[in-house]
């Protein structure tokens, strides 16, 4: 377990050029910040369709972006994967755009175990911006489609049956039944 931590820690290491990962309360994590999710807009994305979700906005252009597959067979995804979920509507400016990052190691861990989030947008360059983050990001603006906005994203994402498929809700993005 230790060394598959490690071997992908190494990994994400290496994808990401020189910048090591860095240690939370002694375990190994990953700490996202503004370069780890500038051009999320090219990674490979999933149609999330007009799924009646209960949870976000419904729209015919939302979209999840992954920066890294779930490894085949695994029930967790690792440590450093960004899952940006968007709705897309009006100029990349007007976007929602939410983000669950796998940081890892024992953080929220009465929540959605290991996962940050994010509520992030888009400037009018094309570069993303964190507005809020942590295990309950408040925006602080007058938004009227501010999912968890307060309430806080763990009241879905880490329900029991959610962290049943390690906090991901969308059919097409999480593990397999156990
Ligand atoms: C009221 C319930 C609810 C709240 C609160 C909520 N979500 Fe979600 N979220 C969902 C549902 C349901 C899905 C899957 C369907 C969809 O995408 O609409 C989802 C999907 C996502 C996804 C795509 C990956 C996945 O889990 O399927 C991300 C990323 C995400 N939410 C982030 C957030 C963030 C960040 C917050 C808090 C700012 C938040 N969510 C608050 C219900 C919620």
């Amino acid at each position: 377990m230790r060394r598959a931590a490690l071997i992908a820690a190494l990994l994400v290491a290496s994808c990401r050029g020189s910048r090591a990962p860095r240690a939370d309360a002694g375990e190994q994590a990953f700490i996202a910040f503004t370069p780890d999710f500038q051009g999320f807009q090219r990674w490979p994305r999933t149609h999330l369709g007009r799924f009646s979700s209960g949870g976000h906005l419904e729209g015919p252009q939302q979209y999840a972006y992954i920066n890294r597959p779930r490894r085949e067979g695994s029930r967790l995804y690792d440590t450093g994967t960004i899952i940006v979920r968007t709705r897309e509507r009006g100029a990349p400016t007007e976007w929602q755009i939410f983000a669950s990052v796998k940081r890892g190691g024992s953080y929220n861990a009465r929540g959605n175990v290991g996962w940050e989030f994010f509520r992030l947008r888009l400037d009018a360059q094309g570069r993303v911006v964190i507005i809020a983050r942590g295990l309950n990001p408040r925006t602080g603006l007058e938004d009227p489609y501010a999912t968890g906005e307060g309430v806080g994203c763990n009241t879905c994402h880490g329900t029991t049956d959610a962290r049943t498929y390690d906090g991901v809700i969308s059919p097409m993005l999480r593990p397999p039944d156990p």
